[in-house]
């Protein structure tokens, strides 16, 4: 079980979250928050991030494969055998059909990972719920990676999703992601229903993890 409210780190494929950057980024991580934390880091370093912290670790993406001839694919058992609790799915930077996403959620939950299901739209937030994923997310991709967060820039939107989707599953938990950057985008994001936020360069690309944890626990 991940506590709430939450604040998950979405690694990507950043040079500054790879390898032994990703294992520093981790323990900087793990040094300076006092609240509940996860981290998705790049697919190459889960096993290692998992051995090196005691963080709840998530991997970023899973494929809606069982053992067998899948090249370049990644297992949903693999990611359980490296140790993570939770997966990312349909990131829209990595996104699946439909019918894809439903059966890495099915898959999923018949190992006991966690899903974090990402939606572009409140829309989707709701298809999303209907699989019964743990968290849906609701992330515009035209915000991703700017200065603007959803909470400022769509709080409208973030609650419509919200509503959306405990109006097919109450038990679906919500988070939004995109742009957030500090304690009052989070603040927002709570207020407007949701349990947490995903987030990536505010904090890969932070020049003072430190102060930056700070800010975004400022509220919480
Ligand atoms: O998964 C989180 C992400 O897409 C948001 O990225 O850089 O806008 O925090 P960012």
């Amino acid at each position: 079980m991940i506590s709430e409210p939450v604040i998950m780190v979405n690694y990507k494929t950043y040079r500054e979250s790879l390898g032994d950057r990703g294992m520093e980024l981790t323990r900087a991580i793990e040094r300076h928050c006092t609240k509940n934390w996860v981290v998705c880091p790049q697919a190459v370093d889960l096993r290692d991030v998992v051995k090196g912290t005691e963080l709840p670790v998530f991997a970023q993406h899973v494929d809606g494969i069982e053992p067998g001839s899948h090249t370049g694919h990644t297992l949903p058992e693999a990611v359980v055998d490296a140790g993570a609790m939770g997966t990312l799915i349909n990131h829209s930077e990595n996104t699946l059909e439909l019918w894809e996403i439903e059966k890495v959620v099915s898959l999923c939950k018949g190992m006991g990972l966690m899903t974090v299901v990402c939606a572009n739209n409140p829309a989707a937030s709701a298809a999303a719920a209907g699989m019964g994923p743990d968290f849906v997310a609701y992330e515009p991709p035209e915000l991703i990676g700017g200065d603007i967060s959803v909470s400022t820039a769509k709080p409208e939107v973030v609650k419509e999703a919200v509503e959306r989707v405990k109006r097919v599953d109450a038990n679906v938990k919500v988070l939004c992601g995109a742009g957030v950057k500090n304690g009052d985008d989070v603040k927002i994001a709570l207020e407007l229903g949701t349990v947490g936020v995903l987030l990536a360069s505010g904090i890969v690309k932070s020049k003072n993890i430190e102060e930056t944890i700070q800010d975004l626990e400022r509220y919480l």
